[in-house]
């Protein structure tokens, strides 16, 4: 069974004196916190036991939000990492919990939304457990790759070369903060050294992976949507597309409850039941009205 890991660490000093008292990744992106986004990708791809990686002072918070996750048919689990130290420690502190299998990195501020996610990330899953590849990366064109990890792949798919933030990207595609790995990854996280920049680099278990030939690179292609939130202008423009599509679309986007009831996590009683606990929003609404068209569907 993949087991997960959310990293929702790090100072969020770019959007401060936001970010002073309430950590990043629990920022409302519109209608929710940050962090349901990078959860639900998780839920999608068939993960529910997570450890979620966050700073001393900021796990509290989390803890209050999601608890220990089963009412969502989930168990989450909290560790800590005091500095900074790199997206690769993720790996070590988290040591314990994905050992011996196959697991999934998503980087708390990171959002994904698009037709099929949940299918492509099902089969990437796939990919992995059936010792097809030993990890899945998720590019995406941006028009500024330079300020991203940079991965470059052949006809077939396979990762060909990779760049953490490169002056001159050889591509256009962004390596996404979603990374999927075999059992492998806690030792070849245990045996890297920290970059010029005095961090452990997720590029560099990538490029050990690239380098045994066993990385690929899916491609989310156009019209799908993968959302910055690290300023306060894309911040906004990230809960403005949230709001867009689902007024336009009466759906919601990355809502947990909805997503648990999708993936047969929880059944529709349990979900009506959190739905009524907050009642008093049009989320809290929303969710019982899923679990009602739920039910009726299922009675159909
Ligand atoms: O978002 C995708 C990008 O994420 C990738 O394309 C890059 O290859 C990858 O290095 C990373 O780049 P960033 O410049 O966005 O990394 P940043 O240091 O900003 O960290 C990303 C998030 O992870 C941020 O919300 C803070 C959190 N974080 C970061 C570090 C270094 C932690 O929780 N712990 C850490 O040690």
């Amino acid at each position: 069974m993949t087991k997960g890991i959310v990293l929702a660490g790090g100072t969020g000093s770019r959007l401060s004196p936001v970010t002073r008292a309430v950590s990043k990744q629990l920022l409302p992106v519109y209608d929710k916190p940050m962090i349901y986004y990078p959860l639900t990708t998780l839920m999608l791809a068939g993960v529910h036991e997570i450890l979620l990686i966050s700073t001393p002072t900021d796990l509290p918070g989390f803890q209050r939000l999601l608890g220990d996750g089963s009412h969502l048919g989930l168990e989450i689990s909290y560790a800590e990492q005091p500095r900074p130290n790199g997206l690769a420690e993720a790996f070590i502190i988290g040591a314990d919990h994905v050992r011996g299998g196959p697991s999934a990195l998503v980087l708390g501020d990171n959002i994904f939304h698009g037709p099929s996610f949940g299918s492509t990330l099902r089969r990437s899953v796939r990919r992995i457990s059936s010792g097809e590849t030993g990890c899945v990366l998720f590019g995406y064109p941006v028009r500024d790759p330079e300020r991203y990890g940079v991965g470059e792949a052949d006809a077939d798919g396979r990762l060909i070369s990779i760049e953490e933030k490169p002056e001159r990207p050889r591509s256009d595609r962004a390596i996404t903060g979603l990374y999927l790995y075999d059992e492998q990854v806690v030792d070849i996280a245990a045996n890297i050294t920290p970059s010029a920049r005095g961090e452990l680099e997720i590029t560099d278990i990538n490029r050990t992976y690239l380098d045994k030939g066993r990385a690929a690179l899916q491609d989310l292609g156009r019209g799908f949507a993968w959302l910055d939130t690290g300023t306060h202008e894309s911040l906004i423009d990230a809960g403005q597309y949230v709001r867009t599509l689902e007024n336009r679309q009466g759906v919601r986007i990355a809502c947990i409850e909805e997503v648990a009831l999708r993936m047969s996590f929880i059944d529709a009683e349990q979900c009506r039941r959190l739905g009524e606990e907050q009642s008093g929003s049009g989320y809290g609404e929303y969710v019982v009205e899923v679990a009602a068209r739920h039910s009726a569907g299922a009675e159909a």
